[in-house]
């Protein structure tokens, strides 16, 4: 890939650890060591497991990437330099560009280290990190080291699955007599169950069980006064617009991509949300963006979005197992598809896409809609920067555009825009931490065709 072009030119700087007190410096001081703990944990609880897949080896394996996180750690700890890495892997030239970049960008005197770089590279930085020493240790390398918690996060939410499935499967029944005014109701209704699914990742709990309990359609309506910006009429025109007839008289459907953020209840949510693009007839094919090495705690990878199917397939409930079903069958028929780009686990803004990863752009390009999930994956959109509030989306996305877009995310990170005049220091006088809790959220569209 490319090196970064995007920084700096006329945006303002990327947030940093190097602000103390900010949350920035408390994730990399506080969150980001205990998330590496848990790691190590997780690993440790395994070596049983491990020595039996692969005997000596495996606990060989086992004990040398216990040293490399290790020295992980207390490289983050003490705001040692950045290391190139040196796995030999597929995206490993693109990484140590982007390191080299951000050396440039730093001046040469000063190493790019823990606590100076931006905060959204140190942070990706680290998972990738992870991940370099387990590929370095061959016999455990497809080991997910945050496997147990993703699993554990959707058996917490059986409960609100269930309801959610039920609900989905009531909707079908009656598909045929609704109404356009009533589809869409339901479809945004299924916006706000994915948005507020956004809620449960576990990065920002450091792998501490934060599951949904209930079903929150029936909190929709107490929730709706937390949505910042809520765009989504323009989402429902953008999805509606191509099947209006076009010059010919004909209309035509089009497609969505989900950028997916987390598994467990996130992910049913989307899921949801998905079959109802296609069963309402909304959309003729869904295209499902994840990760390609555990991400970020909770994030999707193909493993975790399979599993989340089979795992709807056989559960013990009627209309929960009724879902999963036909979301196999979305599958095996390529009306749904799965894809994980490495951009997507690079830590370039998307400003970038277009040049460092032209053929994803290309992909998005095609779309009806494209939905961005979760809170990384909005400051990616906008840089991670030090936005004023009051800045228009589209012109943080500095030039971002590939096709209609928009984001779903619980704020959890302090970078937020779009927002009307006094709206941020009026929510700052109420609730300090308004933009890193999770309670608020926004839904925020941009398009880069004028009739929508
Ligand atoms: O570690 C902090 C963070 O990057 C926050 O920005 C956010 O809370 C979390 O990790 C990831 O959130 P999400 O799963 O919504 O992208
Ligand atoms: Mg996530």
């Amino acid at each position: 890939m490319a090196a970064n072009r995007a920084l700096f030119h006329g945006a303002p700087p990327p947030l940093s650890a190097k602000v103390e007190g900010s949350f920035a410096y408390l994730t990399v001081r506080d969150r980001l060591p205990t998330i590496l703990t848990r790691v190590i944990d997780a690993i440790h609880r395994n070596k049983n497991k491990f020595f039996e897949d692969f005997g000596e080896e495996g606990v060989r394996a086992e004990k040398q990437t216990i040293g490399l996180l290790s020295k992980l750690r207390n490289e983050l700890l003490t705001d040692k330099p950045i290391l190139a890495l040196c796995d030999g892997l597929e995206d490993t030239d693109s990484w140590n560009q982007y390191l080299q970049r951000q050396q440039s960008l730093l001046g040469e005197q000063d190493p790019v280290s823990w606590f100076k770089a931006p905060w959204l590279y140190v942070e990706c930085y680290m998972y990738r990190r992870i991940q370099e020493a387990i590929w370095l240790n061959p016999p455990i390398s497809d080991f997910d080291v945050f496997h147990e918690c993703k699993t554990q996060s959707f058996f917490e939410s059986q409960q609100a699955v269930i309801a959610l499935c039920t609900y989905l499967q009531g909707i079908y029944r009656n598909i045929d007599d609704l109404s356009e005014t009533q589809l869409m109701e339901v479809f945004h209704k299924l916006l706000q169950v994915s948005l507020w699914g956004n809620k449960c990742d576990l990065s920002i709990s450091a792998g501490v069980e934060n599951s949904q309990k209930s079903c929150p359609i029936e909190f929709l309506s107490d929730l709706k006064s937390f949505i910042l910006v809520d765009d989504s009429k323009m989402v429902w025109s953008a999805l509606t617009f191509t099947q209006r007839p076009g010059e010919n008289g004909k209309s035509s459907l089009g497609s969505v991509d989900i950028v997916l953020d987390n598994a467990g209840f996130e992910l049913v949510t989307d899921l949801v949300l998905a079959d109802f693009l296609i069963s309402s007839g909304l959309a003729k094919e869904v295209r499902f963006h994840g990760k390609s090495i555990p991400w970020f705690v909770s994030d999707v990878t193909a493993n975790d979005f399979q599993w989340t199917i089979r795992q709807t397939m056989a559960a013990n409930h009627k209309w929960m197992s009724k879902s999963g079903v036909q979301w196999q069958s979305y599958m095996r028929e390529g009306v749904w598809s799965y894809h994980d780009h490495p951009f997507w686990t690079m830590p370039h803004e998307y400003c970038d896409m277009a040049g460092d990863a032209p053929d994803l752009y290309a992909t998005l390009k095609g779309a009806t809609l494209v939905l961005f999930k979760g809170d990384l994956n909005y400051r990616k959109l906008t840089g991670d920067r030090e936005w004023d509030h009051t800045v228009p989306f589209d012109r943080a996305l500095r030039g971002f555009q590939p096709a209609p877009l928009c984001s779903l995310r619980t704020l959890k990170a302090n970078v937020q825009v779009g927002l009307q005049p006094g709206q941020g220091e009026q929510l700052s006088t109420q609730d300090s931490s308004w933009m890193t809790s999770g309670k608020y959220a926004v839904v925020q569209f941009c398009s880069p065709h004028k009739e929508q």
